[in-house]
């Protein structure tokens, strides 16, 4: 056999380019995947590792430092697309573990859109239509990363490649490069399905359905057939394909007609503090700013006891259904009800933080913060007078007994008595406070807003359960609510992701590294990942709905259930039960969930190169970390055989052979031509 140039690339030392919409980029969970993951690739590939996103002007003068590149290759590569009027951003992110960075100009290429649709359609029998944006932008992308990697390769010609794609605005790199016979390896992790996305934010029952869904006629009548090609054929022609859950596994088996190579579930750069008790008190000082915004927002109906007040929230973009928000506002209905009922004096204000259409912070939101700040003022200004004047009155003792304190009605002033009148007066209110900080492009129709209405949640009087829809994602600069999404998470008590279409499902996992319980379904990816590890999650703070063996009216309830009792604790009991949750953060390290990416970029060299592979004894070297102990302090009980994290890994070529029913914690209807037959393909 003649030698190719494939034979002569050393696999010992690949190169790695990770390519993803949201490099340097935030949109929703990617973003986090992609950035918390930075620390545990840099130390594994050093320089090696390049990341590839597109170029928004928006935000990558803020993310990213531009430099020359040192490698003789890319630089090549990247003047002789510049010279045909490419842009391009080369640098380091600014980011933990500061990794090499590589953006294209989607906007500099857009001269070759029609002559690339047309390649495409030759090439994979892909169609596009005229005016999908989104799908102009990932054509657009994906030729471009193509073209790098395809001249890249020819300049360097001893080392060998992995390409790691992911989700299928990335991934249409894959095809071109399976097409043009690019000498990379190719690895595409999905983090959803399109159809899945689609359909379960219309009211199908998706999960009992999926194996019979005609995927090609339902994506025609969405208008996203031409998406779903491109989806399907990154995960056809990458080497190896893998997504985040097992029930995305399981979702993307029957929607893109492949089964993953394994699964490789998402981490978190998880932050160890010196002690215990410094995450304790950044839920205090949390809570106290969301306390002060409180204040403000039901000036005049502030009449509920901030002490015994509880924070729960939801958050992240905006899909109503799958994001489980439905659900959330019935729970919250019900448990207001049973507060009322039991005559409890738990207030619990929930928040829902969803970016939507808006025009503007309604004047009733910022008058509400204008006003208490303005009192919050005049308290201290008069505070100190009235020091002032304590001080003065001591400062002139002369010994005479019974002249030491000043009389009590001399140290508020007339002028501070009026003053301090005018600021109280100004809380007269005589509506009742908002349920939304902002104007709503389309408050009528907006889904949220009328499932409020519906339950009647108006943030009444005697309503246990008040709601503010923040239609906005957090920021410290903002002038309501100015704190930071992490600190805000700090500060609540409980987070609600009661989701019904979840692949992963960072939230939840965000809120048990800060210590912080949460409620999940186990239709999400995290909380049938928790539902695995750990024999009895509520007991750890990690409560989980079940969505999936029971009715709607049974979900809700136990939600609201969940809900109630967590009002019914005390104290010392939430105190502890955060010291709980944040022992559980070890599960959700990329230390040790980083391995599974090294065994999907370790199957997909085997796969490219697998002569270079003549010792199969040898072992796999996950060499970026050391693999920690699992040690858990305290109680979690962990299900048998899964002591480590690692365990959940399911990254082997042997996984093929498996039958559909292998997804980790799940009863899937199998179908008895399945079970006959396999796939046609
Ligand atoms: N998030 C944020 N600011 C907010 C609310 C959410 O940055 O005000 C982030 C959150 O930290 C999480 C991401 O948005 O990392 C949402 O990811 P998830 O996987 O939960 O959902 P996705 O949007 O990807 O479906
Ligand atoms: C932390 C602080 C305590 C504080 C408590 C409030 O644990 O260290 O000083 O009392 O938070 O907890 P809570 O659940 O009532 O907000
Ligand atoms: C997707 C999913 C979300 C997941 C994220 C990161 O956006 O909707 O559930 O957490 O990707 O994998």
């Amino acid at each position: 056999m003649s030698t190719t140039v494939s034979d002569k690339r050393d696999v010992k030392k690949p190169l790695l380019f990770e390519c993803a919409w949201e490099v340097a980029n935030k949109v929703g969970g990617i973003y986090t995947v992609i950035k918390t993951k930075v620390p545990v690739t840099v130390s594994e590939y050093g320089d090696r590792y390049c990341l590839i996103g597109p170029l928004s002007y928006k935000t990558a003068p803020m993310e990213v430092e531009a430099q020359e590149p040192e490698d003789d290759a890319v630089r090549m590569t990247l003047e002789s697309m510049r010279s045909r009027g490419i842009k391009i951003l080369y640098g380091r992110w600014l980011i933990e573990g500061a990794p090499r960075v590589l953006l294209f100009d989607t906007g500099s290429a857009y001269s070759h859109l029609d002559e690339w649709k047309g390649d495409l359609w030759n090439l994979a029998g892909i169609p596009t239509p005229p005016n999908d944006h989104e799908t102009n932008e990932t054509i657009v992308f994906g030729y471009l990363v193509a073209w790098f990697l395809g001249e890249f390769v020819t300049r360097e010609l001893n080392k060998s490649v992995i390409a790691h794609f992911h989700e299928w605005q990335a991934g249409l790199a894959i095809p071109l490069c399976r097409k043009r016979h690019i000498d990379v390896t190719t690895v595409f992790t999905t983090h959803a399905t399109l159809l899945g996305r689609y359909l379960c934010a219309g009211s199908v029952d998706f999960y009992n359905n999926l194996q019979y869904f005609d995927v090609d006629h339902e994506a025609g009548k969405r208008g996203i057939y031409h998406r779903y090609c491109i989806e399907r054929s990154a995960a056809h022609c990458a080497d190896v394909f893998t997504t985040v859950s097992h029930i995305t596994a399981y979702e993307s088996e029957h929607l893109l007609k492949r089964k993953p190579d394994g699964v490789v579930p998402n981490g978190l750069n998880v932050v160890k503090f010196q002690a215990m008790h410094e995450f304790q008190n950044l839920h205090s000082t949390s809570k106290a700013k969301i306390n002060e915004f409180i204040r403000g927002h039901f000036y005049g109906h502030y009449d509920f006891d901030i002490d015994n007040t509880l924070y729960m929230f939801t958050a992240g973009r905006y899909e109503y259904r799958n994001k489980g928000v439905d659900m959330f506002i019935e729970s919250l209905a019900r448990l207001n009800y049973r507060l009322q009922k039991a005559g409890s004096t738990v207030t619990v204000v929930a928040f829902i933080i969803m970016p939507a259409a808006t025009q503007s912070y309604t004047v009733e939101a910022l008058k509400g913060q204008a006003v208490i700040k303005q009192l919050r003022d005049t308290v201290t200004d008069i505070q100190t007078r009235i020091g002032d004047r304590i001080f003065e009155h001591a400062a002139r003792y002369s010994g005479e007994s019974g002249t030491e304190f000043p009389s009590l009605n001399t140290l508020l002033s007339d002028e501070d008595k009026v003053l301090l009148k005018r600021r109280i007066f100004a809380l007269k209110r005589n509506s009742l406070p908002p349920v939304t900080t902002h104007n709503m492009v389309d408050d009528s129709a907006d889904p949220i807003l009328n499932q409020i209405r519906r339950v009647q949640l108006f943030n009444g009087h005697n309503d246990r359960v008040k709601i503010i829809f923040h239609p906005d994602f957090l920021n410290s600069n903002n002038p309501i609510l100015g704190l930071d999404y992490e600190e805000f998470v700090r500060g609540c008590h409980l987070g609600v992701f009661p989701s019904y279409y979840e692949p992963w499902g960072y939230t939840p996992a965000e809120c048990t590294v800060m210590g912080v319980p949460s409620i999940t379904t186990n239709l999400s990816g995290f909380g049938s990942f928790m539902q695995d590890l750990i024999e009895e999650p509520a007991d750890e703070g990690c409560y989980i709905v079940d969505r999936r063996m029971q009715s709607i009216e049974e979900s809700v309830n136990q939600l609201t259930e969940y809900m109630f009792s967590f009002c019914g604790k005390t104290r010392r009991q939430r105190i502890n039960q955060r010291n709980r949750v944040e022992r559980l953060s070890p599960l959700l390290d990329w230390k040790n969930l980083g391995i599974e990416y090294s065994k999907a970029r370790q199957l997909a060299l085997r796969r490219a190169y697998p002569d270079a592979f003549n010792d199969e004894e040898e072992d796999f070297e996950f060499s970026g970390v050391e693999r920690l102990p699992f040690s858990v302090p305290g109680s979690p009980r962990f299900r048998a055989g899964m002591a480590t994290p690692g365990d959940i890994g399911t990254l082997t070529e042997e996984m093929q052979s498996l039958g559909t029913s292998d997804y980790r914690g799940t009863v899937w209807p199998v179908s008895k031509e399945e079970e006959d037959e396999g796939y046609p393909f």
